[in-house]
């Protein structure tokens, strides 16, 4: 297929869990994808795909930066660790608002003209979470290097809920926790709201704002069709991996509590960031999927397909039940 204007993207953090399924549909659409990644040897997989280079780089360095995203005449800045998965050091400040901000001043100064940012819904300077403070601070520093005086630099920020999928960090997780627990698990925030929204909705977000200039300069909270309490989805979760466990619902007090025990413990299972992330509902006032003509599929459509033991619609009742549709 051929594309209009755009030829050649550079994806920053296109090996993890969404640039998996981003970068084979912008292959598949006759881009040519520059992927670069700390690791070229472990995601050598990528090159089996027509058009898509991957390219060892330090996007910490200015200079190795500049020279690969000149070659591009589109940006997408997936880069991104959460709080719970952040490695020892990890510098948060360095990838969630230093980053953002150097790829726009980037962009506007070697005119490239146009940028797609990955930060997530609730994101905000003021958000109680580091990592929702981190990517709203991102946010805002990017906007600012993109609107300096210069060529006209047309970005774009995605706020997605969490995001499932085959390897997604929700569902897996739960699974995972449920598999070590035998008996009862300790539930941190049981009424939390969450609006998941699958991986496919999210490119498919992206692939449609890419050319579109109706999205340029604004941004989209991305977010399920139904909203859940997390206890609901850890209790379906069981039920589709068919592992009976009693899920106990701790109130606020030993939340806190146990988000301070298990953020020490090997592997940090939960952490106070998460504890504060939690506290905000995870739901979209405005879905920004529907701005883009995406109808957005459920949770019961896709997750038994890659967690399950089968029966996922059997199940579709008692998910719905208690949050709602937004
Ligand atoms: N997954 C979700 O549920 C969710 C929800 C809302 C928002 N988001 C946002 O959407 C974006 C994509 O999410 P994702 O789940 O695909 O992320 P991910 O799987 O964690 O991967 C993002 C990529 O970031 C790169 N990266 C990580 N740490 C880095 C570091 N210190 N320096 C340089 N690069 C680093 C890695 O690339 P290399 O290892 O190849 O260098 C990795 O492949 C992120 O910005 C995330 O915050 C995700």
């Amino acid at each position: 297929m051929m594309n209009q204007g755009i030829e050649s993207i550079c994806v920053l953090g296109g090996t993890g869990f969404l640039g998996q399924h981003l970068v084979p549909a912008l292959a598949q659409r006759g881009f040519r994808v520059r992927v670069l990644t700390r690791h070229r040897e472990r995601h050598r997989d990528l090159l089996v795909l027509p058009g898509v280079s991957l390219i060892q780089a330090n996007v910490h360095s200015d200079a190795e930066l500049r020279a690969e995203l000149h070659q591009c005449n589109a940006v997408m800045n997936l880069v991104g660790r959460h709080a719970a998965r952040t490695e020892s050091g990890e510098d948060l400040q360095a990838l969630h608002v230093e980053l953002p901000r150097r790829v726009a001043e980037i962009c506007r100064t070697e005119g490239i003209p146009r940028l797609l940012h990955l930060s997530a819904l609730n994101a905000s300077p003021e958000a109680p979470s580091r990592y929702l403070r981190g990517k709203g601070e991102g946010e805002a520093a990017l906007r600012s290097a993109a609107g300096q005086e210069g060529p006209a630099v047309a970005v774009t920020i995605f706020r997605p809920a969490p995001i499932f999928g085959p390897e997604d960090e929700l569902f897996n997780r739960f699974a995972r926790l449920l598999a070590r627990i035998p008996v009862a698990l300790p539930l941190a925030c049981p009424q939390a709201k969450l609006a998941p929204v699958w991986v496919n909705d999210v490119v498919q977000a992206l692939l449609k704002a890419l050319e579109n200039r109706a999205t340029f300069g604004n941004a989209y909270d991305l977010c399920g069709p139904s909203t859940y309490r997390l206890i609901e989805l850890v209790r379906y979760t069981a039920q589709v991996t068919g592992r009976r466990r009693y899920i106990l619902p701790l109130n606020d007090s030993l939340s806190r509590f146990h988000a301070r025990v298990l953020q020490r413990l090997p592997g940090r299972p939960f952490t106070w960031d998460e504890y504060l992330y939690l506290q905000l509902p995870g739901t979209c006032r405005e879905n920004g999927l529907q701005a883009l003509a995406i109808k957005p599929s459920s949770i019961d459509a896709v997750v038994p397909r890659y967690l399950g033991v089968g029966g996922g619609n059997r199940l579709y009742s008692s998910l719905r039940c208690t949050a709602g549709r937004d």
